[in-house]
């Protein structure tokens, strides 16, 4: 057999087993991130119960949600998103997320960024200052009374039970934000966080995702 036929027939036997999908995948099995993670979707939460057994933000969708770029360097240094514990109110986080070393973390991102969803179409939105949006977050809307977020000065504000949206720019997809504003079910069928669609108009979710994707 060729080479290029061999590898033909190897590529489309991994792709026949579920799980086994390819390479990155085995790493990530490996490394013990699916006793935490999971990376098949759509969503399979139901009930709060199924959330609250869950170890770990589902990552079926990540490379529609993060910027490779961040993805690269956070699973080498992953310091806390979420202030708290996850599904905690009570507990701090410990910051104590496995590492991977670089080369690994440059694998587990291909591998990582590979997981889209239909959900999040590209190119609607461009990250600014919006002062639309900032009323909205800080004022009209209760955002900042769950999510940190960097207020003038280099001063950090807002709540602490929600992930931290300070430095969303470089983390966060700005086509995300506002597919999973628009439609958050997709994401996360069982949340904490109160549904907009349908309290702010179109215009309004755009202006306040491209005001969420500027924080620095
Ligand atoms: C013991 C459970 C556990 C294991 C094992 C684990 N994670 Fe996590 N992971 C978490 C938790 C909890 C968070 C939320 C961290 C935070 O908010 O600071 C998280 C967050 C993440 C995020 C960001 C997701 C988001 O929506 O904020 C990525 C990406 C990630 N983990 C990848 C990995 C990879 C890759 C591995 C394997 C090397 C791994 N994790 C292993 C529990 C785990
Ligand atoms: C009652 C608290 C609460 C309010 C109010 C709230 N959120 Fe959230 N938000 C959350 C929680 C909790 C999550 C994590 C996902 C979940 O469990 O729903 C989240 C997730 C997010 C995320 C994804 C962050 C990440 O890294 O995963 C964005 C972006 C976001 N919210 C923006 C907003 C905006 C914009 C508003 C106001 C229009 C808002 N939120 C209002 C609690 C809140």
């Amino acid at each position: 057999m060729t080479r290029a036929m061999t590898a033909l027939l190897t590529g489309l036997l991994l792709a026949a087993v579920p799980g086994l999908a390819s390479a990155d995948q085995a790493l990530f099995e490996a490394k013990g991130c699916g006793e935490c993670h999971y990376t098949d979707g759509p969503a399979k939460e139901k009930t709060i119960d199924d959330q609250l057994a869950k170890k770990g933000p589902e990552l079926w969708y990540a490379g529609s949600k993060f910027q490779k770029k961040w993805m690269a360097k956070w699973l080498t240094d992953p310091k806390p998103i979420r202030p708290m514990a996850f599904n905690s109110l009570t507990e701090e986080n410990k910051g104590d997320h496995p590492k991977l070393d670089k080369k690994e973390a440059k694998k587990m991102t291909a591998f990582l960024m590979g997981l889209t969803s239909d959900a999040v179409k590209a190119g609607r939105v461009k990250p600014k200052k919006s002062a639309k949006g900032r009323l909205i977050f800080t004022k009209k809307m209760p955002c900042s009374g769950c999510h940190q977020y960097p207020a003038k000065k280099k001063k950090i504000k807002g709540g602490r039970s929600a992930p931290s949206l300070v430095g969303a720019k470089k983390r966060l997809n700005p086509d995300w934000v506002l597919a999973y504003l628009e439609n958050p079910s997709v994401f996360k069928p069982v949340k904490a966080m109160p549904t907009f669609a349908g309290i702010l108009s179109a215009k309004d979710m755009m202006n306040v995702a491209r005001y969420v994707s500027n924080f620095k």
